[in-house]
């Protein structure tokens, strides 16, 4: 799975060009397993274009508001999501959290996003400082805990270990160290949610260079992409070198 987030980036041209040249340039295999998440306000037009090229690429959204039944200006919850064609949502995303999203918050996006039948990116990670203090796992169990509460069933929830150091400074962790950390996070997953095959992908300034160290991790299931995901042309080469 590969999932370009382009956060609150992009144009109507921009979102032209990038489908056109992803169109033309991606097999339908290769595109059966990106995630296309623009801002809210493009995703009508993206699934207009995905739909008219008859592309495999899946929409996504980048967050969502959890009150189906409340007036909420400005607020798009997930059946407007599904009318748009989304088959994704982020949550939890350190930007969000930085913002002062709660894992409560989280909790109940994901328990909206199931209900409307959407898949879910759940993003968890540590800051810097926590990992100098040890904290990472300690941090993710309580991501993972307290988001989770309540949600029985996980089989769509995409999990995207995103340590918020890497979120676009250009700095990866070390493959010992990452794969330390999503083992632990599939381990508890496996043991506290009975979730046998989490799927837990990377995000974090994946580029089309260090794509070849970071694709050597085996456990890794798949890569949310930020930056490099806005231009066509980086992205595709992480495509193709990714998908086999
Ligand atoms: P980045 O962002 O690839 O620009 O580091 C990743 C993310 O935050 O989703």
């Amino acid at each position: 799975m590969l999932v370009a987030n382009w956060k609150m980036n992009g144009s109507k041209s921009l979102l032209l060009e990038w489908i056109e040249v992803i169109g033309s340039s991606l097999s339908g295999d290769e595109e059966q397993d990106l995630i296309f998440c623009p801002p809210a306000c493009y995703l009508s037009i993206a699934s207009d274009l995905i739909n008219k090229r008859n592309l495999n690429i899946k929409l996504g959204a980048q967050d969502i508001d959890p009150n189906l039944e409340t007036s909420l200006t400005g607020g798009i919850n997930g059946s407007m999501l599904r009318d748009l064609g989304c088959k994704y949502v982020i949550i939890g995303h350190s930007e969000n959290r930085a913002n002062g999203e709660s894992n409560s918050l989280v909790n109940k996006k994901i328990k909206s996003s199931i209900k409307n039948g959407l898949k879910i990116i759940f993003c968890i990670g540590e800051t810097f400082s926590q990992r100098k203090k040890r904290l990472t796992h300690k941090i993710l169990t309580n991501q993972i805990t307290k988001g989770l509460i309540g949600i029985k069933k996980l089989n769509n929830v995409l999990f995207a270990y995103e340590p918020i150091w890497s979120i676009g400074t250009g700095v990866i962790p070390k493959n010992v160290d990452l794969e330390k950390n999503i083992i632990f996070i599939k381990n508890k997953l496996r043991n506290n949610f009975r979730l046998k095959n989490a799927k837990v992908l990377y995000g974090g300034s994946v580029n089309p260079k260090n794509i070849t160290i970071l694709k050597k991790i085996n456990t890794i299931d798949g890569f949310l992409i930020g930056g490099a995901s806005q231009d066509s042309k980086k992205f595709i080469d992480i495509v193709k070198k990714t998908v086999i």
